[in-house]
């Protein structure tokens, strides 16, 4: 039996049998997920997209014109939403026109107004030396890294692996980003989180966590928002 406390029983599927439990129970929380049908509703590629939309829609991240690396962007949501917050479509012809680069190590379909490098490993320095190349010196107001590994299930093992992504995405951001730019990091909480926002904060004017309504109260998933970049010394 599974243990929840689903209520949806109209909507259950016929073939649960057969399916391993962790997969039923997968399934049942994804129908019974109003964020899993919003977002279908609205064309998103996945629920995460409202996770972007709730921290933007708090904190002013995005703004037309801005130019935005997206990090571990597939399938594509919160490409989805930062190609309309920047207006890298040109939708809006009264406001600036942004850009947005995505980047994952799977492939990432087309997305309209999105510059894609699918299948290809962020951290791996070639990676980064084509995203740089793709800038041409125009220096980035936002960086965001949704990027997670393959969680082992191993708590301290995956929070170490997804520090690993969040760090290689700061020196990144670093590199690239103008004054006063903003840096968003997904993380899994652990003992070394405070760790990351010290060394943020040293770069960074505002530095906090935020866990928007779409990231589930039960995942140690927690986001980085790092604002007002100071710069580097040359
Ligand atoms: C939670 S998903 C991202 C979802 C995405 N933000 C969206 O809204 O569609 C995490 C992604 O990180 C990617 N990823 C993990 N390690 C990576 C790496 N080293 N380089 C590039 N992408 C990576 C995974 O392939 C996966 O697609």
């Amino acid at each position: 039996m599974i243990s929840t406390s689903y209520q949806l029983s109209k909507q259950l599927p016929k073939d649960l049998k057969g399916r391993s439990k962790s997969s039923q129970e997968w399934l049942i929380r994804q129908l019974a997920d109003p964020y899993v049908e919003k977002a279908r509703m609205l064309n998103y590629r996945c629920r995460s997209a409202f996770k972007l939309i709730e921290i933007d829609d708090k904190f002013s991240l995005l703004a037309p014109g801005h130019c935005v690396v997206d990090c571990g962007a597939a399938p594509g949501s919160w490409t989805q939403v930062a190609v309309h917050r920047v207006n890298a479509t040109r939708k809006d012809t009264k406001k600036p026109v942004g850009r947005v680069i995505a980047v994952d190590r799977n492939p990432i379909y087309p997305i309209e107004g999105a510059i894609l490098m699918g299948g290809v490993d962020f951290t791996a320095p070639s990676a980064q030396a084509r995203l740089l190349e793709l800038l041409d010196g125009k220096k980035v107001d936002v960086v965001l890294s949704d990027m997670a590994p393959n969680a082992t299930g191993v708590h301290a093992m995956d929070h170490e692996n997804i520090l690993h992504l969040a760090y290689s995405a700061l020196r990144f951001a670093l590199q690239v980003s103008c004054v006063g730019a903003s840096v968003l990091l997904k993380i899994w909480d652990g003992r070394e989180s405070s760790r990351l926002e010290k060394d943020i904060a040293k770069f960074y004017k505002q530095v906090r966590f935020a866990k928007p309504p779409a990231s589930r109260g039960d995942s140690a998933e927690t986001f980085l928002l790092a604002r007002m970049f100071k710069g580097l010394k040359s």
